[in-house]
């Protein structure tokens, strides 16, 4: 046997037992088990070297991507550099921004006018014609992995698009393909279904079944009617999705976000959301990577209530996802800036911190999505803010309606039936960068910049993996020309999604500017995070109440050090009393015991502490 093989038979020889066992709960066939194992036999013999190189070096060190340096960035290849090749020039741009964790948005093939932002996926294989080739991506793969950063695509496995090569064949009437997804001859079983399942875009695509009239059948379309759910019922489907997964692995990504994962098993009379079977095929992706390329990590795209989310991590003898994103921290960060009180911000960071440390949260502050107001409803009504009034309030709030607003943005999906609305718009103008620039108020503009660094200080003070959206490093406004363009129209979501502005980089170098002080204080922000060991993911992390709603306090402590985190969502400046004293690790600038600390309307402080 060679070295190789004997590697992976170690591999498989850990994990064979508990995958035959979940796949055969699943499809209850000894061949078509015996088929995903050639299968995934091949996918490692085809693996190149470099990478099965990294793979051992990840798998001595299983913690390499939870280390406190760990920045990550995510971008449209489009939109940032035009193509795979141009972000490959770029990724100089990328490093000075201290990134070595960079998500690529969605590049497979996908039909224009019906991509949901490449989130309908006609060829696995392939990468969109304008970005480039699968070669492309192969090279800026290993360009990075040169670079010292670690890659990621999403893997669209809930659906693909009605012009894959599957749907086309079932669309044509073969059975074999329609078996592929959920078809129906009457709307019997889809009104069934519909009984129970929620929608995910009730205005922009309302219902769960689509009509075909050539082929004159329903079909499940969860998403977008273009976007045909596929059914992992079929040990076809499961297998044929595995080798995409593979295939992407095999390229050198690193990271694979499993785009909305929760919704991959269909069972009547339920919501269809976190059924047991997901986790099921989750567990398997997870030990099928281990044993072909374990330098890989799943990301679960899972937008959910906390209560769902946790459990997409697995256990620790059966782990699920490496990682997952801190949705509830990131939509409850904006309600704080909108009620200027940080009560359910601290019990929403209390829950967090209770977390096993193995955990990994991706932290962000805005994403390529809209905002839908997933908070904690139980709390904020015993505090007298009831849902529906509360989310118009936001909603109002961040679309500049009320008068004290100084966040620009727009709805998403505003239902006037149940009067919900989520909510778009980049960071920069959700917190006034586009609205003082507009008014040409330096004042505004100066207050703007504090909170979104605020902001940005406060992402960075969590345990995880910080993920910066492409733009609001350079303080990005919204981009409103996606109205002009009939296929984006509808789909507000283009408003944060605008072309990166190359122009305004220059502005970097030229003190004063919008730009450089967004840019230089960022970047302060994450080499200060990376070389103190308290902001490590071992550090014990608790929370801090200073008796002030409009302040949050966060204690890390590590092993030789304590930082305090201050953060000031109100409008007003603060005034904290140091017990202890300190060191504003900004300034440098030392406080002296009983001091008071001047904290700016929507300014923090990072202080080191003296550790008891
Ligand atoms: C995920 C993506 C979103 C997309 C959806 C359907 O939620 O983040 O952009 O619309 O999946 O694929």
């Amino acid at each position: 046997m060679g070295k190789n093989e004997e590697i992976y038979e170690k591999r498989f020889a850990r994990h064979l037992d508990e995958l035959k066992w979940l796949y055969m709960e699943l499809y209850d066939s000894a061949e078509h088990f015996e088929e995903l194992l050639g299968m995934m036999k091949d996918m490692y013999g085809q693996r190149k070297a470099a990478l099965k190189k990294l793979d051992l070096e990840r798998e001595e060190n299983p913690q390499w991507f939870k280390g406190n340096d760990m920045l990550g960035m995510m971008m449209y290849t489009g939109q940032f550099a035009g193509n795979l090749k141009g972000v490959k020039k770029h990724l100089d741009y990328v490093k000075s921004c201290g990134v070595n964790y960079l998500h690529l948005m969605p590049l497979m093939e996908s039909p224009k006018g019906r991509s949901d932002g490449g989130y309908a996926v006609a060829d696995f294989r392939k990468v969109q014609e304008e970005l480039g080739t699968v070669k492309d991506l192969e090279d800026l793969a290993a360009q990075c992995h040169k670079q010292g950063i670690s890659l990621c695509l999403d893997f669209v496995m809930n659906h693909t698009s009605e012009d894959h090569a599957w749907a086309r064949r079932a669309r044509a009437g073969e059975k074999e393909y329609q078996d592929r997804y959920f078809f129906y001859d009457s709307w019997d079983v889809p009104g069934e279904y519909e009984k129970t399942v929620p929608q995910v875009f009730p205005t922009t695509a309302p219902g769960n079944f689509t009509w075909l009239p050539d082929t004159g059948k329903w079909v499940m379309t969860t998403f977008y009617p273009y976007q045909w759910d596929l059914n992992y019922r079929n040990p076809l489907v499961f297998h044929e999705m595995m080798y995409n997964f593979l295939f992407m692995t095999n390229l050198g990504i690193d990271v694979i976000r499993i785009d909305a994962v929760p919704y991959i098993w269909k069972e009547l009379g339920t919501s269809c959301r976190n059924l047991k079977q997901v986790h099921t095929i989750v567990r398997m992706m997870r030990m099928i990577g281990e044993i072909v390329c374990p330098g890989i990590l799943l990301l679960g795209e899972v937008v959910m209530e906390p209560e769902k989310v946790a459990p997409y991590f697995g256990t620790v003898e059966k782990p699920e996802c490496h990682m997952l994103y801190n949705v509830t921290t990131m939509a409850t960060i904006w309600h704080t800036v909108a009620v200027q009180d940080t009560r359910l911000l601290r019990k929403q960071m209390d829950i967090v911190y209770g977390l096993p440390k193995s955990y990994t949260f991706l932290n962000y502050l805005r994403c390529h999505d809209d905002i839908g107001w997933g908070l904690d409803y139980d709390t904020l009504e015993s505090w007298g803010m009831k849902q529906v009034p509360h989310k118009q309030y936001l909603n109002d709030f961040f679309t500049g309606a009320l008068e004290e607003s100084f966040s620009r943005g727009e709805l998403y999906n505003n239902d006037p039936v149940t009067k919900d609305a989520r909510f778009c718009g980049t960071a920069a103008s959700m917190c006034g960068v586009e609205k003082a620039g507009f008014c040409q108020d330096e004042a505004g503009m100066e207050q703007a910049i504090r909170l979104d660094r605020m902001l940005h200080a406060y992402m960075l003070f969590q345990s995880g993996i910080p993920v910066i959206y492409s733009g609001d490093e350079i303080g990005q406004v919204n981009d409103y020309t996606y109205k002009e363009d009939p296929d984006k129209a509808e789909d507000s979501r283009y408003i944060h999604r605008g072309q990166f502005k190359w122009e305004l980089v220059e502005n970097i170098e030229k003190e004063g500017t919008v730009q450089q002080r967004m840019f230089d204080g960022l970047r302060k922000l994450e080499t200060l995070r990376s070389c103190h060991e308290a902001f490590g993911s071992e550090a014990q992390v608790q929370t801090v109440d200073f008796g002030d709603n409009g302040l949050l306090g966060i204690v890390r402590t590590g092993e030789t050090e304590k930082i305090q985190g201050i953060f000031n969502f109100n409008w007003q400046e603060k005034r904290v009393f140091c017990e202890h004293g300190g060191q504003n690790l900004l300034t440098g600038e030392k406080v002296e015991a009983g001091e008071w600390i001047l904290i700016p309307a929507y300014g923090f402080v990072w202080l080191k502490v003296p550790v008891e």
